[in-house]
Formats: C-alpha cells, sequence, structure tokens
C-alpha cells in the first residue's frame, strides 16, 4: 500500500518510528517530512499528506505531532480527507470501521512506542463499514460541499 507520512518536530521520532515500521511490513512510504527535530509548523505537513490522500497519491495518510491534534485539524481541512486522533488500537479500529478515516494522527508526547505500532497495525487491518456509517461519511462530504 501506498501511504503518505508527515510530522512536525514533535511527532518526529514517532513518524520516523512508524514509516520504518510501516517499510517494514512491505509498505510503500512517501515521507512528507518534517525530517528532523527541528522547529517547524504542523499545518503544512498535516495539509501536504491529506494532499497526497485526496489526488490518490497514497492511500492513507499517517501523521504525527505533540498531541495528534493540530497535525489532524491541518490534514482535515482538505476536501475529502477524513484524519482521526487515536491513541490506541481500539480507536484505531473505531476511527477506521466506523468514521472511514483515511489518515491516522497520533501524538508523540502522548502515545508510547509499542501502543503506537499497535494502532498503527490495527488502522491499517480494519476495513470501513459501511451500511449507516456511510450514510454518516456521506453527510460529511456534503458538508465540505457548502
Ligand atoms: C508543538 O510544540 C506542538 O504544539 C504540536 O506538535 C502539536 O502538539 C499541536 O497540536
Amino acid at each position: 500500500m501506498r501511504i503518505a507520512v508527515g510530522s512536525d518536530h514533535a511527532g518526529y521520532r514517532l513518524k520516523q518510528l512508524l514509516a520504518d515500521h510501516l517499510s517494514g511490513l512491505g509498505h510503500q512510504v512517501d515521507d512528507l517530512g518534517t525530517h528532523s527535530e527541528a522547529t517547524v509548523d504542523y499545518p503544512e505537513f498535516g495539509a501536504a499528506v491529506g494532499r497526497a490522500v485526496t489526488a490518490g497519491e497514497a492511500e492513507l495518510g499517517v501523521c504525527a505531532c505533540g498531541t495528534g491534534i493540530g497535525i489532524s485539524i491541518a490534514a482535515n481541512k482538505i476536501d475529502g480527507v477524513r484524519a482521526a486522533v487515536v491513541h490506541d488500537a481500539t480507536t484505531a479500529r473505531l476511527a477506521r470501521a466506523h468514521n472511514h478515516a483515511n489518515v491516522v494522527c497520533m501524538g508523540g508526547r502522548i502515545v508510547g512506542d509499542e501502543v503506537a505500532i499497535d494502532a498503527m497495525d490495527t488502522f491499517l487491518t480494519t476495513e470501513p463499514v459501511g451500511g449507516r456509517h456511510q450514510k454518516r461519511i456521506d453527510e460529511i462530504a456534503e458538508l465540505e460541499a457548502r
């Protein structure tokens, strides 16, 4: 699977960990930065990941900042992005299954390495559930059109 990853400085270490993990699983990882722990602003990186997903350059996106929150807000400004902050495998599973999240965000200052990897693996192996959930996703898309 093609996966775009991005972070700010506070999520850099976690982004590298997840990128290495994903590459090890055989995924094609596109690292959109940042590329060091020098201070940067998270919006451009969240937007870059979101744009890669909505342009079809990546099937899923992975974002990290200190909390996962700021970069998720930025990614969600791109129409078609459903970026979800997750903290563990349970929130990762539900974000993918119920919210059809196409970008998963985590906090480098919040989640431990093993928890983050479990969440990542769960996100990748969970399929979106249609039915009543699809209707809600369609309603979100309608909000974008306004
Ligand atoms: C950077 O210090 C921090 O504010 C940022 O990574 C993120 O946590 C914002 O949501």
